[in-house]
């Protein structure tokens, strides 16, 4: 069995559901929601789709009790951004509320894997961590996979390859402070500081400076023009799901607890880890630079400085 609850039927769950259910990831999904009746049409209009999906699920809208033998908790409740207002200024409406999402959870006897992308993610996958006392390798936020998905695309454009071929990866807090690791990048084979001086165009340096602010203020011109963000981060939460459920050990930069690593503790991030069945199975502590070391302590003070 392949279960998935999904609570939160807003812009991000839908896309998310939506976008699980036309990779044929699963077999069973449930959806959940403070306003039960959008669950129900939710659930209604996506299992009429089913005609034309890789794979039969049986989709239903649910209660807490649908949480107890599932794989997958995913949690995208919450308020969203408003044009112009950072994802840290949410965290004391959505904090109290997921807390309460997650004593719901936990009493239903749920036993696999929280996976969070309701912001602040960073403090949020940290205080689902807390309230649910669950192993911190069983509780993961989407963090920075989706800026560093986007961080590939521009690259990739950029030195026009596919952009399967950057390796290259943001990480930090999903927002403001996230840090760019250029000293680790590749395209392909080849190491970006040694692309680059074998290009030896002048113009790199600016331009690939711009793009990682592009990558940093992506959510925001998104939506100055649409109102929110789903469509991505629906994406990157299915390509998370979807190494665990396949217990992949696929590498992937999402938001999890260090416990000493990169000399910090007490406190949820992104870095690389190990993603598989289990959750995290190894959090990757990669070599930084003067510069990314700097900018990686700021994303820890200022996440460590949120009061809620
Ligand atoms: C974004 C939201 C999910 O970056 O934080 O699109």
């Amino acid at each position: 069995m392949r279960k998935v609850v999904l609570i939160g039927t807003g812009a991000v769950g839908c896309a998310y559901a939506y976008s699980l259910v036309n990779q044929g990831l699963i077999t069973e999904l449930v959806l959940i929601d403070i306003n039960n009746e959008k669950a129900e049409g939710e659930a209604m209009d996506l299992a009429y789709g089913m005609a034309f999906a890789p794979t039969n699920i049986k989709i239903k809208a649910g209660t807490y009790s649908d949480c107890t033998d599932a794989n997958l908790v995913v949690i995208t409740a919450g308020a969203n951004q408003k044009p112009g207002e950072t994802r840290l200024e949410l965290v004391n409406k959505n904090a109290t509320m997921i807390k309460s999402i997650v004593q719901e959870v936990v009493k239903s006897g749920f036993n696999g894997i929280f996976l969070i992308a309701s912001n602040p993610v960073d403090i949020l996958t940290y205080v689902v961590q807390k309230e649910s006392k669950f192993p911190p390798n069983k509780v993961i936020g989407s963090g920075t996979t989706l800026d560093t998905a986007r961080f590939k695309i521009l690259l990739g454009e950029y030195f026009e390859v596919d952009p399967r071929n950057v390796h290259a990866a943001i990480i930090g807090e999903h927002g403001d402070t996230q840090v760019p690791i250029w000293s680790q990048a590749s395209i392909g084979i080849e190491n970006l500081d040694k692309l680059l001086e074998r290009r030896n165009n002048p113009k790199d340096k600016e331009n690939l400076d711009k793009i990682s602010i592009k990558v940093r203020n992506a959510a925001y011109e998104i939506i100055n023009r649409k109102g929110f963000t789903n469509y991505g981060v629906g994406m990157c939460l299915t390509r998370i799901t979807k190494a665990i459920l396949d217990n992949e050990n696929s590498i992937l930069p999402v938001s999890c607890l260090l416990e000493g690593q990169y000399g910090e503790r007490d406190i949820y991030l992104s870095v690389p880890a190990i993603v598989n069945e289990q959750g995290i199975k190894e959090v990757l502590e990669i070599d930084l630079n003067e510069t990314e070391k700097e900018l990686f302590k700021k994303s820890v003070n200022t996440l460590k400085e949120i009061k809620y």
